[in-house]
C-alpha cells in the first residue's frame, strides 16, 4: 500500500464507506454482559452505541435520545431503564420508549410507536459482531470455518481476567499488521517475546475469506512448560491442547479490525476501531478459562498477565507512533515485504479489493 493510505483522510473516508459501513465490525465479548441488565458503551463510526442485554437476547442500539439527542447512557453496569439524563425520557432493554414525563397532554404524540435504532448483531465465538449493511452476509455464515478454529478455546464460556483501552495515534492498519506479522519479533519485543517465541520459527496460512492466521512455535531448547509459566502468568493451559499445540501461539485477525493473540492458556481479544486517518481506539479484553476466577492467587496471576501484556502493547505502540509520522514523508515508498509480513500483504490485498481498485 502506497504510505498516502495511512495517511489521506480522503482514503480514510472511503474506507468508512466501502469496508467498515459494510462488514462485520467486533464491538464486545459477550462475558462482559453475563446478565439481563448488563450494558455497555462504544463509539464505532460516529455512532454512539449501547450494547446489552435484554430478557430475551443481545442488542445493540443506538443510545441516542430521540428526543433531542442526548446520549441515554455512558460507560457500562446494570440497568432496567434508560433514562435520558436531559429531560428524562425512558427506554427500556429492548429500546422501546416506556416514559415521556409531561407530555401525556400533547396530542398526537404515540411514545409506543418510538424504540431507539438497533444495529444488525450476531454473536460469533463469544464476540459480539455488528454491522451497518442490510445486505451482508451472516457473519456466523462467513466465519464458519473460524468457529470450527475457534472451538477448542470455548471462547463463548471465557470470563474476562482484565481489559484495558488505548488510544492510538496511528492509522487502524498499522495496529493490525504489526498485530499480525512477528518480523518486528527481533526488533520492538527483542527482550520480551522474541526469546521466547522467535520470528524465524512462525510462518502465516494462507488466508481465507473471512480471516487469516499467524502461528508461533516456542523456541526449540525451552521446556512446554514455559508457555504457561514464566510466559504466561503460570495460569493453567487449556485442557484440550495437545503437547505440540502447548508449543504453539497464534494470531488471528478477523477481517478487517478483530484481532486474537492465542496464547495456551488465555485469549487477547482485540478491536481496534478506526477513529480517524491516524486516530484508532484500541480495545482489549484478555479471556481466560472460568476456573481461573476460582483460583486464590487469580489476582497475582491477572497481575504478571497485564505487566507482560501491556509492556508488548507498549513496544508495538512506540514503533507505530515512528511508522505513521515516517507515513507522511514524501519519501515513504511501499517498502519490501518480508515473508514474515505476509498479513501485511493479505490486509492490502483485502482493502484494494474493498475498493475496487
Ligand atoms: S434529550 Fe433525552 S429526554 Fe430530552
Ligand atoms: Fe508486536
Amino acid at each position: 500500500m502506497p504510505a498516502g493510505a495511512y495517511t489521506n483522510s480522503d482514503f480514510f473516508d472511503l474506507e468508512v464507506e466501502k469496508v467498515f459501513r459494510k462488514e462485520w465490525l467486533p464491538v464486545g465479548h459477550v462475558a462482559q454482559i453475563p446478565n439481563v441488565g448488563d450494558y455497555f458503551t462504544i463509539d464505532v463510526l460516529n455512532e454512539l452505541l449501547v450494547v446489552v442485554r435484554g430478557r430475551d437476547r443481545i442488542r445493540v442500539m443506538s443510545r441516542v435520545c430521540l428526543h433531542r439527542w442526548a446520549p441515554v447512557c455512558e460507560g457500562s453496569g446494570n440497568a432496567k431503564v434508560f433514562s435520558c439524563p436531559f429531560h428524562r425520557w425512558s427506554y427500556g432493554l429492548d429500546g422501546q420508549l416506556i416514559a415521556t414525563p409531561l407530555m401525556e397532554a400533547k396530542g398526537g404524540f404515540n411514545p409506543r410507536s418510538c424504540s431507539l435504532p438497533e444495529i444488525r448483531s450476531e454473536v460469533v465465538c463469544g464476540t459480539i459482531f455488528i454491522t451497518f449493511s442490510d445486505v451482508a452476509r451472516s457473519a456466523g455464515e462467513l466465519l464458519a470455518d473460524w468457529t470450527e478454529a475457534m472451538e477448542i478455546y470455548r471462547p463463548e464460556e471465557l470470563k474476562i481476567a482484565y481489559s484495558v483501552e488505548f488510544d492510538l495515534n496511528f492509522n487502524w492498519k498499522i495496529a493490525v499488521e504489526t498485530f499480525m506479522e512477528s518480523y518486528h519479533h527481533i526488533g520492538a519485543h527483542a527482550t520480551t517475546a522474541e526469546p521466547y517465541y522467535p520470528a524465524k520459527l512462525h510462518w502465516v496460512d494462507d488466508t481465507r475469506e473471512g480471516w487469516t492466521a499467524g502461528h508461533g512455535y516456542l523456541r526449540e531448547d525451552l521446556p512446554t512448560s514455559v508457555a504457561f509459566g514464566e510466559f504466561g502468568g503460570k495460569l493453567d493451559p487449556f485442557p484440550s491442547l495437545s503437547e505440540d499445540q502447548l508449543r504453539r501461539s497464534l494470531v488471528h485477525l478477523v477481517y478487517p479490525i478483530h484481532c486474537f493473540f492465542i496464547g495456551v492458556n488465555r485469549l487477547h481479544w482485540t478491536a481496534l476501531i478506526p477513529v480517524a486517518v491516524n486516530k484508532t481506539r484500541w480495545v482489549r479484553h484478555v479471556l481466560v478459562q472460568p476456573e481461573a476466577l476460582e483460583r486464590q492467587d487469580f489476582p497475582e496471576i491477572v497481575e504478571r498477565l497485564r505487566q507482560s501484556g501491556v509492556k508488548i502493547t507498549e513496544e508495538d505502540m512506540a514503533v507505530n507512533d515512528m511508522q505513521q509520522k515516517g507515513a507522511a514523508s514524501s519519501f515513504a515508498k511501499p517498502g519490501f515485504l518480508h515473508p514474515l509480513e505476509k498479513p501485511t500483504w493479505q490486509l492490502s490485498d483485502y482493502v484494494r479489493r474493498r475498493l475496487g481498485s
